[in-house]
């Protein structure tokens, strides 16, 4: 499933921050459309940017039967809030070997185990764009409640600390709410 984020003046989600942490910024966006049909589109976006829901790369299957039991889906009627957190990785990352990578993300890193411990408070949705040309790798996607945003605050502090976000070139944050 190929999914288009659209920032501009029209769509469901409000931008009440938006910030780079790393590397070029994406122009300023009052409203993000989640689009997954070309007829969802709006005319004139600032910018679009799309990535394919896919397959799991690095997940073993103990973690994936306890992200099954824990995690919940989008669209939970009192997730308000969301992030669009666009990444890319460096050359160096894609040069290393899949089980350099899975290292880093797990063993040294604790990516999932982190995550893990958030659920089910945040509901979430990867994005793969790297195979498409797109300007990031991934399009990483969260919704939660707005009195939950601490803690969401909290794991993104810990994960941008780890090895994994030493191979991250540009990443931005954008904070989004469902006006009521
Ligand atoms: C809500 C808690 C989270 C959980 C449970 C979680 C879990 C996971 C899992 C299981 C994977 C591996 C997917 C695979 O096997 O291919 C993954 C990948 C990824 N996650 Fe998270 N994650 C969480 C939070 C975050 C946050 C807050 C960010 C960034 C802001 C993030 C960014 C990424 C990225 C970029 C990848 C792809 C890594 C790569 O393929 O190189 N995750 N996550």
């Amino acid at each position: 499933m190929t999914i288009t984020f659209h920032g501009g003046d029209t769509g469901r989600w409000r931008v009440h921050a938006q910030h780079t942490v790393k590397g070029d910024a994406l122009p300023p966006a009052a409203r993000v459309a989640v689009a997954d049909t070309d007829s969802d589109a709006p005319t004139h976006p600032a910018w679009s940017l799309r990535g394919i829901v896919s397959n799991l790369r690095y997940t073993g299957k103990d973690e994936r039967e306890r992200l099954a039991a824990r995690q919940e889906g989008l669209g939970r009627r009192q997730a308000k809030a969301a992030a669009l957190i666009p990444i890319r990785k460096d050359p160096r990352w894609w040069a290393l070997a899949q089980d350099e990578r899975r290292a880093i993300i797990e063993e040294q890193s604790r990516h999932i185990s982190i995550g893990l411990e958030y659920l089910p408070a945040i509901a979430r949705r990867l994005h793969h764009s790297r195979d498409l040309g797109e300007p990031f790798d991934f399009l990483t996607w969260f919704e939660f409640a707005p009195e939950d945003e601490p803690r969401f605050e909290h794991m993104l502090a810990r994960l941008r600390a780890s090895a994994e976000w030493r191979y991250v070139d540009r990443e931005v944050d954008l904070r989004l709410r469902l006006d009521d």
